[in-house]
């Protein structure tokens, strides 16, 4: 992780309450942290994950979701920002990005509206900020990552869901991202 490679970044991977599941428990230190936390996730996801991002405004979802973005492949010149006046951005990486922003949305049903099964269901994966508000459509196996602020510049990041999963995000980030 550049200059602060030598850190340990994770603090604790346990096993939650069901026995497929697990929790990584990870403290970043400024943005290009974030961004590599997401990196790593984007380089594991398969067709039709579903990323759900849970954070107060200005945790870091969106700069983890750049990460994301990068991690699947999405070329530097396409600036991944979140979707001002529609609930979703499209980006094509080694498969589709679909990018969901719900602070503005109002009702559930919206969500049915736009047909998102498309999406999470579709050729790609889908990253959701402000996925608290839409917890009851979330797939079975979605990867949640809960970002807390901590400091100005630190966040406290809990990223939960498949073991297998979890396993190589962790590793990973125990490598220091390569
Ligand atoms: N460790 C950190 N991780 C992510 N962002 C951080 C961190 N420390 C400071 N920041 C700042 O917090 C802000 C996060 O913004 P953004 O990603 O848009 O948040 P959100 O999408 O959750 O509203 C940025 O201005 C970023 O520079
Ligand atoms: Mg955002």
């Amino acid at each position: 992780m550049g200059s602060s490679s030598k850190r340990t970044i994770i603090s604790s991977v346990e096993n939650t309450m069901n026995e497929h599941t697990a929790k990584l428990t990870v403290i970043s230190m400024n943005p290009e942290e974030t961004f590599l936390i997401g990196k790593i996730i984007g380089r594991n996801l398969i067709e039709k994950d579903v990323v759900a991002l849970v954070g107060d405004l200005g945790t870091g979802k969106t700069c983890l979701t750049q990460g994301i973005g990068r991690g699947l492949g999405v070329p530097d010149e396409y600036q991944i920002t979140s979707p001002s006046f529609t609930l979703i951005n499209e980006y094509q990486g080694r498969m589709m990005l679909y990018h969901f922003d719900l602070y503005r949305l109002s009702r559930t049903s919206e969500m049915d509206d736009m047909g998102y099964e498309e999406y999470f269901f579709g050729q790609g994966v889908t990253v959701i900020e402000w996925a608290d508000k839409v917890k009851g459509i979330l797939p079975d196996e979605t990867l949640f990552v809960l970002i807390n602020y901590t400091d100005e510049n630190e966040r406290n990041i809990i990223i939960s869901g498949q073991e297998k999963k979890i396993a190589t995000i962790s590793e990973e980030l125990g490598n220091g991202g390569f």
